[in-house]
This record gives structure tokens, C-alpha cells and sequence, in this order.
């Protein structure tokens, strides 16, 4: 038999057999799956705003003037319903709701900066 086609088998196999290396078996998938899902999990209440935990705040503190849907009950607030003074960068609401304005309350202390920017969320749902 010629010793160079054999060298040419072996090769073969072991690329055939290179995916069942253990490292890429069922278990190393496992690993990946949990650490990615670990991941998400984790990063989740960082990154993404609640609105459904703002709708409490809301409810409690700016429903009386802002009205539950958005339509404005105190005379001179936005109404939300229609977008008035959504257009502008979350951090800019944040500001407005931390500091107040015109009449309306300063929530600074009150909360902190992520639960009102869960509030920031929720007026943006009420569009
Ligand atoms: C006492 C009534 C009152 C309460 C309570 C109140 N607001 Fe207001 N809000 C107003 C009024 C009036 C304005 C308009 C003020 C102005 O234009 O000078 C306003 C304006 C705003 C604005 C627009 C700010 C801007 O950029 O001009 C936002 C956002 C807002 N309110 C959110 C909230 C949130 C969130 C809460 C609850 C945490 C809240 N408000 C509670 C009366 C109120």
C-alpha cells in the first residue's frame, strides 16, 4: 500500500473526528447558554428603563396633574396623550422632573435617577 495515500486517510479522520473534541460537546454548549443567558439577565435591569414600575410612580405623584391617560388636568402641563414635551432626550425629562418646573414639584431625593427614568418610559407609553 502506498505510505502517502495512508497519511492521507489519517488526516482525513481526524478532521472527521476534530467536533468531538469534549470542549464542543453538549456541556460546553451548556456553559455558553447559561453564561449568555447570565448575560441578558443581568444586563437587563441596568440598560432598559421599567415602564410598568413608572406607571406606579406615575399614578401616585403625577396622575393628580398630568391626568391617568396624559391628558392634562392641571391647567398649563403638557399633554402627554399628544406628545407635547416627549420630543426630547430622556435625559432632558429626567432634568425636568428632578429639578421641576413652573409649578410643578421637584422629585429630586424623592427617587432615584432610574426609577424616574422609568417614569420617563411610562410617559413615553401614554402617546
Ligand atoms: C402640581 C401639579 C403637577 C404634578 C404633581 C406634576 N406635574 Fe409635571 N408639570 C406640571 C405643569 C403645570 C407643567 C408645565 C410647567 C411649565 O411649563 O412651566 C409640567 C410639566 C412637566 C413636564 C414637561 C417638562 C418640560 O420639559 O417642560 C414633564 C416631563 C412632567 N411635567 C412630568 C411630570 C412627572 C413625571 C410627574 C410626577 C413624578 C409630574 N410631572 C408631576 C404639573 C405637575
Amino acid at each position: 500500500m502506498d505510505r502517502r495515500n495512508n497519511r492521507g486517510c489519517d488526516g482525513y479522520h481526524m478532521n472527521r473526528n476534530a467536533p468531538r473534541i469534549p470542549i464542543f460537546g453538549p456541556w460546553f454548549r451548556t456553559i455558553v447558554a447559561v453564561a449568555a443567558g447570565g448575560l441578558l439577565l443581568s444586563a437587563n435591569p441596568v440598560l432598559a428603563a421599567d415602564p410598568s414600575a413608572g406607571s406606579r410612580i406615575y399614578i401616585k405623584h403625577c396622575q393628580d396633574c398630568h391626568g391617568a391617560d396624559g391628558k392634562p388636568v392641571f391647567p398649563g402641563a403638557p399633554d402627554f396623550s399628544r406628545g407635547e414635551k416627549l420630543m426630547q432626550p430622556d435625559a432632558d425629562l429626567l432634568n425636568a422632573i428632578k429639578n421641576g418646573t413652573g409649578i410643578m414639584p421637584a422629585y429630586q431625593g424623592l427617587y432615584t435617577d432610574e426609577e424616574l427614568l422609568d417614569v420617563v418610559a411610562y410617559l413615553r407609553t401614554l402617546r
